[in-house]
């Protein structure tokens, strides 16, 4: 039997207390067997598998918990024909498929061919192994269609990031109608359900979940970016228990995944008519078309996925660790995010020098480490009618240009963050008068605005010249340490007149792949720079813009209750090490809802914390409870931000109740976050059970804010897991929050 076989890691150690303690060989391994045709990956908790069946396609055999090293998977075998309607190349599951042969799923790629031609038969050529990553080579039975499959496999997580690159081989030009990443294919069965993100702007986040039924469910994004509307991650959980998100949030079977692609997207979650579930993501198809040339390559986005016994909890850990470790452009060690000061609710549109300095003086006393200047700094940018695309500073409100600010901000201790919206220009602009041709557009067709504005089109070479260029300069000229960049509104009408009709589909490819480049290159001149993804709030939020910016901004609602939802939500695909959340006034402009301002700061100590209120307005005390609070939170942010995730208590569903556990890498630390909507019939605060925690070892109780009906000062990790504490808290949108520190024996 012959056996390439490649082993990447070695032993996995585990901290236990202090002691470092042997944990079983695991490791990281891709095996091909030559014999048996089946290439396995085992990595983390997973295992997956596929081989090349007796027609040479490539079909899964197995995705889930990891198996022995010496159970044997058997070779694939296609499937007999079910009956003359479901033809053995339908039932037949395929990693990566093409749209030919009788295929009545979700096919991964589609083509169309000149000669009228649109069948696709993707067959096994080589492989190679090399490292962490497993490269395969298909190819059409007939024609020179080349297809390069991808797996980066992840030895910590056990995530696999997938992906395709299609080459047109041929003499001709093709077009490709419909190009996914990848397929993941389940274990066979009935009893799955689907959780994934919906909302709208201001409304994120909002968590769904549904039993899968034979059809299809289609997440996708046709914007041209990522949405509010649909974020790409997908959670399939096996047991199809309704309310298996409140019931027990660790534990069961989880296969989830997320789309690493700021464009049109599309995730398809099918359950075929042999009860076959199969998900697809990549490029979405709607009115996609992209041609390729003789020797052209597209390559598709990354789609990763993991699997877990753990539940949801698990399932997010997974991700959050993966993000942080791999993903994040100062992977595998982020730094923490700082405590921002944003001048958007503060001042609107009304920024100028004497103004933000003042709102700085204050932000330093609080403990402020970075003050950002929101929009409204540059052209005429009195409102959202005018001055998009003019990046110049604004000599009315800057006399001076932003130095004065700039060594005033320092001068107190922070560093500075700027607002900006590259990719938009307003009509009434310098730079549409100069370029009207620059924006998406069908010509001589009406063209329709968003917040009074228009998408410049990225995908041109001069637009990107000019973002990159103008950025690069502002970074050159100032001492910038952060670029908050937002993006406030979607695609339309997008055409692209300057290339060959043929080509103007291309648009959802290059446009996206010039703004990574633009970051990339950003980065790459401006190292210390750090980017925040800000679309009108979480409306770019994706592993793809994740690889070059720091964080997120989840949503512009800034309610803290809300946001308690909100939060929620995004922690399921996407780490708190990314989430900002800023402290406003109240009542909230969003929700007029009045809440007290330690309740605000404990909903945003849940993510990277900021403050966004009018600290002009501030009384002396509000001064003290925000030095108390954030000098509280950079206590535990490294743990909230870089720590184990456990959703104790869901805010959802109109629960009365909220609480979160962020626990260290190294569980020398725990901080629990807990929220009452309104106190009802004198029902007390359910107890806490923590999670996580080194059960031998003592921890000792420290309150931020609140207390205990009765609680030791220390006690085991088990008794604060099993026994828990019990909160004193009463009336309407309370908050309390404690720390665990693990004692030193
Ligand atoms: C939308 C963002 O989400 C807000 O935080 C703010 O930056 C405004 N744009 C400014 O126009």
């Amino acid at each position: 039997m012959t056996k390439v076989n490649s082993l990447i890691a070695g032993v996995v150690l585990m901290l236990i207390g202090c002691a470092p303690v042997r944990a079983q060989q695991e490791g990281t391994a891709i095996n091909y067997e030559a014999e048996s045709k089946v290439f396995r990956v085992d990595a983390g908790g997973v295992t997956y598998a596929f081989g090349i069946n007796e027609r040479g396609e490539l079909q899964p055999l197995y995705w889930g918990a990891r198996l022995r090293s010496t159970d044997k998977l058997s070779a694939a075998h296609i499937k007999p024909e079910h009956a003359s309607f479901d033809v053995t190349s339908s039932v037949t599951p395929q990693e990566y498929a093409g749209w030919g042969a009788g295929l009545y799923v979700e096919p991964a790629l589609k083509i169309s061919f000149p000669d009228g031609n649109r069948d696709l038969v993707l067959h096994y050529v080589s492989h190679r192994i090399d490292g962490s990553s497993l490269t395969l080579k298909l190819k059409d039975v007939l024609r020179d269609v080349d297809v390069e499959l991808r797996y980066q496999i992840d030895s910590d997580t056990g995530i696999i990031g997938r992906s395709a690159i299609v080459e047109n081989a041929t003499k001709e030009p093709l077009v490709i109608d419909q190009a996914a990443a990848a397929t993941w294919t389940l274990p066979r069965g009935t009893d799955y359900s689907l959780t994934y993100l919906t909302g709208r702007w201001a409304g994120e986040w909002n968590l769904q979940h549904e039993a899968i039924r034979p059809g299809q469910r289609v997440l996708e994004s046709r914007r041209g970016s990522t949405s509010h509307q649909n974020n790409p991650w997908f959670a399939v959980a096996r047991g199809g228990a309704a309310d298996i998100l409140q019931q027990d949030q660790d534990s069961g079977e989880v296969w989830f995944g997320a789309l690493a692609w700021s464009g049109s997207w599309r995730i398809s979650v099918e359950q075929d008519q042999l009860q076959q579930v199969r998900v697809t993501g990549g490029f979405n198809a709607f009115d996609f078309g992209y041609r390729l040339m003789p020797g052209g390559r597209l390559e598709t986005p990354v789609f990763y996925g993991g699997y877990t016994r753990e539940g949801f909890g698990g399932a997010s850990r997974l991700l959050h660790r993966f993000e942080l470790g791999k993903i994040l452009p100062q992977s595998p060690h982020p730094k923490p995010r700082p405590v921002i000061y944003n001048s958007w609710e503060a001042t609107e549109f009304n920024v100028n020098e004497a103004g933000q300095e003042a709102l700085a003086e204050k932000a330093a006393s609080i403990g402020v480490e970075r003050f950002v200047m929101d929009d409204g700094w540059f052209g005429e940018r009195d409102n959202d009618h005018a001055g998009l695309g003019d990046w110049q500073v604004n000599s009315a409100k800057f006399p001076n240009g932003l130095a004065p600010l700039i060594q005033k901000v320092h001068s107190l201790g922070m560093d500075f963050g700027l607002w900006v919206e590259p990719e938009m220009v307003n009509p009434d602009s310098n730079l549409y008068r100069a370029h009207p041709d620059w924006v998406l557009n069908f010509p001589g067709r009406p063209r329709t605005e968003g917040r009074n504005q228009l998408v410049l089109n990225l995908a041109r070479p001069d637009v990107r010249e000019y973002v990159f260029n103008f950025l690069d300069k502002i970074l050159k000229e100032n001492d910038i340490a952060f670029l908050k960049w937002d993006y406030n509104r979607n695609w339309s009408e997008p055409g692209w007149d300057a290339v060959a009709p043929e080509d103007e589909k291309q648009v959802y490819v290059k446009y996206v792949e010039n703004l990574y480049s633009i970051l990339r290159q950003l980065r790459a001149a401006h190292p210390g720079v750090e980017i925040e993804s800000c679309s009108g709030g979480g409306g770019r939020v994706d592993l793809g813009i994740l690889r070059y910016t720091d964080e997120v901004w989840p949503s512009d609602n800034t309610d803290p209750f809300d946001r308690l939802t909100l939060q929620d939500g995004f922690t399921y695909a996407y780490t708190p090490g990314v989430m900002m959340a800023w402290v406003t006034d109240s009542p909230n402009g969003f929700a007029g809802r009045t809440t007290s301002l330690d309740y605000r700061f404990l909903s945003s100590m849940q993510g990277g914390l900021g403050v966004g209120a009018n600290l002009l307005k501030w009384q002396p005390e509000d001064f003290a409870t925000a030095t108390r609070m954030i000098t509280a939170y950079k206590q535990v942010r490294e743990t909230v931000q870089h720590g184990s995730l456990y959703r104790l208590i869901s805010p959802r569903g109109g629960s009365e109740h909220s609480v979160t556990e962020s626990v260290a890498k190294d569980r020398s630390q725990a901080v629990v976050f807990a929220f009452l909507h309104s106190s009802q019939f004198l029902y007390p605060f359910p107890t806490i059970r923590l999670r996580g925690l080194e059960p031998e070892a003592d921890y000792k109780l420290e309150w931020i804010e609140g207390r205990a009906s009765r609680a030791p000062s220390v006690a085991s990790g088990a008794y604060w897991m099993s026994n828990g504490i019990d909160l004193e808290m009463r009336g309407d949108f309370k908050a309390a929050a404690f720390r665990l520190e693990r004692v030193q024996k």
